[in-house]
Formats: C-alpha cells, structure tokens, sequence
C-alpha cells in the first residue's frame, strides 16, 4: 500500500463514510462506537482525509453549540501516518471551519502536544473511572424525562454549559438508555443519563444544582453491569462515589480550551454528555 502522505484536502464526511470511521478508530485500537459515531454525525461536522486508496487517514469531529463553543473529538490519523503533519493538518482544518468564540476537548496524551502547539490550554484534568455495579439504587428521587421538562433542561444546561447545547440536548432522551430529571418547585434542578459504548455504560450527563441532587441522578441512572465515569477533579464527591462502587481509575485526559474562555460553571456540570461533546 502506498505510504506516502495523502496531500489531498480534507472534506466532510457523511455517515456513508461510518465505516471507513470506525476502521480507522480500530486502527488507534479505539473501539468501533457506532452508537457514539451516528450521534456526533447526527450533531456534528464530521472531516476527513482520503488516503487515497479508499480509507481514511486522518478524521476529527466539530460539534457546533450555537456561536459560543464548538466540541472537537474523534482526531484520529492512521498509524501508517503518524507524525507527519496529519494530525495538525486535519485540526486546523477544523479550526479554520469552525465559527465559535472558544473551542474544547478532552486531550489523550497522544493528542495534547499537538494542541498545545495549536494554541490550545489545560483547563482540568479528567479521570476515566471503569467498573461493574448492581444497578441503580431505588431512591425515588428522579423521573424519566418529560417533553414537558425539555425546555427546563435546555436553560439549565445552557446556563451551566456555558453555551447553548439545544440540538444536543434534545437528542439525548433517545441517545440515552435512560435519562431522568429532578424535579423542585421552581423547575428542573437536574437531569442526569447513561448510554451505551460499546458494552459498557457511559454516565454521563449529569448536571444538577448540587451535589445531593447529582449524587442521586448518578445512583438512579445506572444500570447493572460495567460502567463507565469520566470524572473531572474539580468534583472529588464523585470519585468518592466511584471508590465506593469500587469503580477503578483506567486512564487520565487533559480538559483543554482555545480561544475565548468558556463561561461555564464547572461546579455544577458534574459529568459530560461524553469526553467527544463536553
Ligand atoms: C494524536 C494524533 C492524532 C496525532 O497525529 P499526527 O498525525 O501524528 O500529528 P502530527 O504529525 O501533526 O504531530 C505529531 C508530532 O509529529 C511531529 N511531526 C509532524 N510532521 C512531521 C514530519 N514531517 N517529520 C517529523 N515529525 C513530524 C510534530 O511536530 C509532532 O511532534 P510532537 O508531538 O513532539 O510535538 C495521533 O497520534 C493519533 O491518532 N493518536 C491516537 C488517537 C488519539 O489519541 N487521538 C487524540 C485524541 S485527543
């Protein structure tokens, strides 16, 4: 197979082109991920670079949340390609497209170099917390997710976030195996859901007023069997919960941000949709 670095221009891939996706990622020894994958085409803009011989060789994701923030994810370059420039080529790619104020993502060690060379800075550090557990505790505190509640969620999760997350957000009661809402008098003080990864339940989001409120989300949304927590630092309440749950730290990520800061509230966004959308 030629080896040579693929010159041509990167484009945008549409979800024909999964396949050759999910290629590439077990080629990074990433998992396959398709329900991941259709969800960030199906919010996202997804590139790539033709290696010239029908595969990918270099992909990442941009996920738009209105004109404040954009999610990058999914940078990928086929280790035949390893540094030779793919990886800075397809992020500028990126970069250049994207029409945010700030850009974010959660960095591999692999990855952080590169961004730091692009202009990116560390803003946390991220702990991958995976285990098996019983299921969730029967608490009573949250309930399914209403059509009535969605307006809630949006503003909550805009005003935590930090930008406004609307197509995202109302993806996720159908992404989501399950997706529950706190309910108090003044409207939705939480919502929290858990999806399915290849396998392995992703917790995740959980936003919540307080930690009471997402510590209930988080007993209430998970189902039995392996799981999996991507835990900020900024919230050690969690980690406690995932020691207690005897729950193993797999591996860290640098939470990283370009341009202007992001005006979120890191003390209330308890736990990403995923590492790919924040
Ligand atoms: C992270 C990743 C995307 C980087 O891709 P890449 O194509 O190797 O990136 P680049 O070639 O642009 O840059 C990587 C290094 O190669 C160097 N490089 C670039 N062109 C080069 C060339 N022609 N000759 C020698 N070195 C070169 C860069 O300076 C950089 O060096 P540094 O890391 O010491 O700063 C790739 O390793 C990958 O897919 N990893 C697995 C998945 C992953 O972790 N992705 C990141 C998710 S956050």
């Amino acid at each position: 197979m030629d080896s040579s670095v693929p010159d041509g221009l990167a484009r945008r891939l549409g979800i024909e082109d999964l396949a050759a996706c999910r290629r590439l990622a077990e080629d990074r020894e990433w998992g396959p991920e398709d329900h991941k994958w259709r969800f960030l085409f199906s919010v996202g803009d997804v590139y790539g670079i033709d290696d010239g011989n029908g595969e990918l060789a270099a992909t990442v994701v941009s996920t738009p949340y209105g004109k404040d923030v954009a999610a990058i994810s999914m940078v990928l370059v086929a280790k035949r390609y390893e540094r030779r420039g793919l990886g800075g080529r397809i992020m500028r790619h990126a970069m250049d497209k994207a029409e945010t104020a700030s850009l974010c993502l959660t960095a591999t060690e692999y990855g952080r170099p590169l961004y730091e060379r692009l202009g990116f800075r560390s803003v946390g550090l991220c702990t991958t917390y995976t285990g098996t557990v019983e299921g969730p505790s029967k608490r009573g505190v949250s309930v399914p997710v209403e059509v009535k509640d969605m307006p809630d969620v949006r503003a909550l999760d805009t005003e935590v976030f930090g930008a406004d997350r609307s197509q995202l957000v109302d993806g996720l009661p159908s992404f989501c195996a399950t997706f529950h809402v706190v309910r108090d008098e003044a409207g939705v003080a939480g919502f929290g859901g858990a999806w399915w990864n290849d396998g392995r339940a992703v917790i995740g989001p959980v936003i919540a007023q307080d930690t009471k409120t997402a510590l209930a989300l988080v007993d209430e949304v998970v189902p039995q069997g392996p799981i999996r927590l991507d835990i900020d630092h900024r919230h050690p309440e969690l980690i406690e919960w995932a020691e207690r749950h005897d729950l193993r730290p797999a591996f860290s990520t640098t939470v990283m941000e370009y341009g202007a800061p992001v005006r979120n509230d890191p003390s209330r966004l308890y736990l990403p949709v995923a590492q790919a959308l924040g």
